[in-house]
Formats: C-alpha cells, sequence, structure tokens
C-alpha cells in the first residue's frame, strides 16, 4: 500500500472502506504542497475541488464588514475543508490560509460525488463531522453573544482542549496553542484582553501556561463554569 493510501485509511470518513476503494481515491486525487501563510482558497470564489490535510494546519476564516478577521475554525492532519461548495454548488464560504506548511489531497467535485454515490458509507462520518463543526458553530454564536470578555477567552480554551487536548488525571494540556493575534480573532475580542484574561485565568489558578503549551488543571470545574 502507498505512503498516500496509508493516509487515506485514516481520514475518519474513508476509515471504513475496503482497501481496494483507498487505492481507488489515491488515484483520483493529487497532492499539493502550500507554504505558510498561503491561501489555499478564497472565500467567495468558485468552488470544484475538496482538500483533505496530509501534514500541516490551517485556518478558516472570514473577513466581518469591519475588516476585522475571524477565525471560525483551525484544522489538522486527516481533516477536510472545501467540502460545502462541494455538496452545493454555491461560492466558498470562507478562506483557507495555511498556518503551517502543509501538504493536502485534492479531489475534484464530480469524483468526490461519485464516490459518495458508490460508497454510501461515506456520508455517515461525513454528517457526523459536519453536525459536530455545527455544534461548534453554536457554541461559539452563543460565547459571542451572551458572554464577557471570560467567557469568550475560555470557550475558545475549551473548543481546543476539545480538539487538541491531552487529557492526563483531571487536567487537559494543549500542547501548541494558537497566537495571541489568532486566540483574539477565534474569540471575536483583541489581543490585549486575551492576554489580561489568560493572565486572570493563570492568577486564579485555573490555568498554568508554559511555552506555547497551556493546562487546564480542573477541566470538569472548567467546563462547569463556561461551557
Ligand atoms: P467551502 O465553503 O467549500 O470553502 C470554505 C471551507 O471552510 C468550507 O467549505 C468548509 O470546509 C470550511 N468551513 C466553513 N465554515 C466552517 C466552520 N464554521 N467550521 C469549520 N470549517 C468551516
Amino acid at each position: 500500500m502507498s505512503e498516500l493510501s496509508e493516509f487515506l485509511q485514516y481520514v475518519p470518513i474513508f476509515s471504513d472502506l475496503p482497501d481496494e476503494a483507498i487505492e481507488r481515491i489515491a488515484k483520483i486525487g493529487y497532492v499539493k504542497n502550500f507554504d505558510k501563510d498561503s491561501v489555499i482558497l478564497m472565500e467567495d470564489e468558485d468552488g470544484s475541488a475538496m482538500f483533505f490535510i496530509i501534514e500541516g494546519k490551517v485556518k478558516i476564516s472570514r473577513i466581518s464588514t469591519d475588516g476585522k478577521e475571524v477565525i471560525l475554525s483551525v484544522l489538522g492532519k486527516s481533516e477536510f475543508f472545501g467540502e460545502m461548495s462541494i455538496l452545493d454548488g454555491l461560492s466558498r464560504s470562507a478562506t483557507v490560509i495555511a498556518l503551517e506548511p502543509s501538504k493536502v489531497f485534492i479531489i475534484h467535485r464530480n469524483e468526490f460525488l461519485e464516490l459518495l454515490t458508490k460508497h454510501p458509507e461515506i456520508s455517515i462520518p461525513l454528517l457526523q463531522e459536519l453536525t459536530s463543526r455545527l455544534r461548534t458553530a453554536d457554541m461559539k454564536i452563543k460565547s459571542l453573544s451572551l458572554k464577557d470578555a471570560e467567557g469568550k477567552v475560555a470557550t475558545v480554551i475549551l473548543q481546543l482542549a476539545d480538539t487538541q487536548g491531552k487529557v492526563r488525571g483531571g487536567v487537559v494540556e494543549i500542547d501548541e496553542m494558537p497566537l495571541q493575534q489568532d486566540l483574539a480573532n477565534m474569540a471575536g475580542t483583541s489581543r490585549e484582553t486575551i492576554s489580561r484574561t489568560l493572565h486572570a485565568f493563570a492568577k486564579k489558578g485555573v490555568i498554568e501556561m508554559e511555552g506555547s503549551k497551556l493546562r487546564i488543571l480542573d477541566y470538569e470545574k472548567f467546563l462547569e463554569q463556561y461551557g
């Protein structure tokens, strides 16, 4: 099995497919590399392909009417993007930029739609992932409309804990926190507020920070208070 097929096997939406189907998918798409900070796709352009992240990390963002960047999500290895235009035929809903040098696997619209028809079992994990993204978006709407600065920052910390946290005896550790400006754009607040709030949380003994690591010291309590 090729390196690409091995990667595809571990993409959650393909994990139930037999080896022959995985080999076929490897042949219908292609791999492309993107430098750090390069734009992979732009909001409002026509979309004709879907992307799977082999290596690297991307941010999904939109620019608000007052020119501020709003980060909707950060995606990493084995996750996909670009499915919305493929499924509804409308233009790209957001801009996707590489946060690190990134390698992606690209499948064109017709091939992906054909794959869904041939292997309808893909649609269940696909819908589960889309549902999970909708839940995260619901959480964000609640956070933006109801919460004060602490609540907004805590919501972003909880989202990161959910997607990349490692649990060790009640403590949840996030290895690589985004830059403070990116955290601000995720939380819908300013970089200064992020810095102030993180320090306030650390002073209260709720979190611990060390380099790019952040630990939530009592995850259950944090979730109860801010979730
Ligand atoms: P598409 O609209 O084709 O292009 C932009 C992509 O960003 C979109 O497909 C999704 O894959 C992704 N995207 C848009 N909104 C969100 C969101 N709220 N959470 C995660 N990914 C998103």
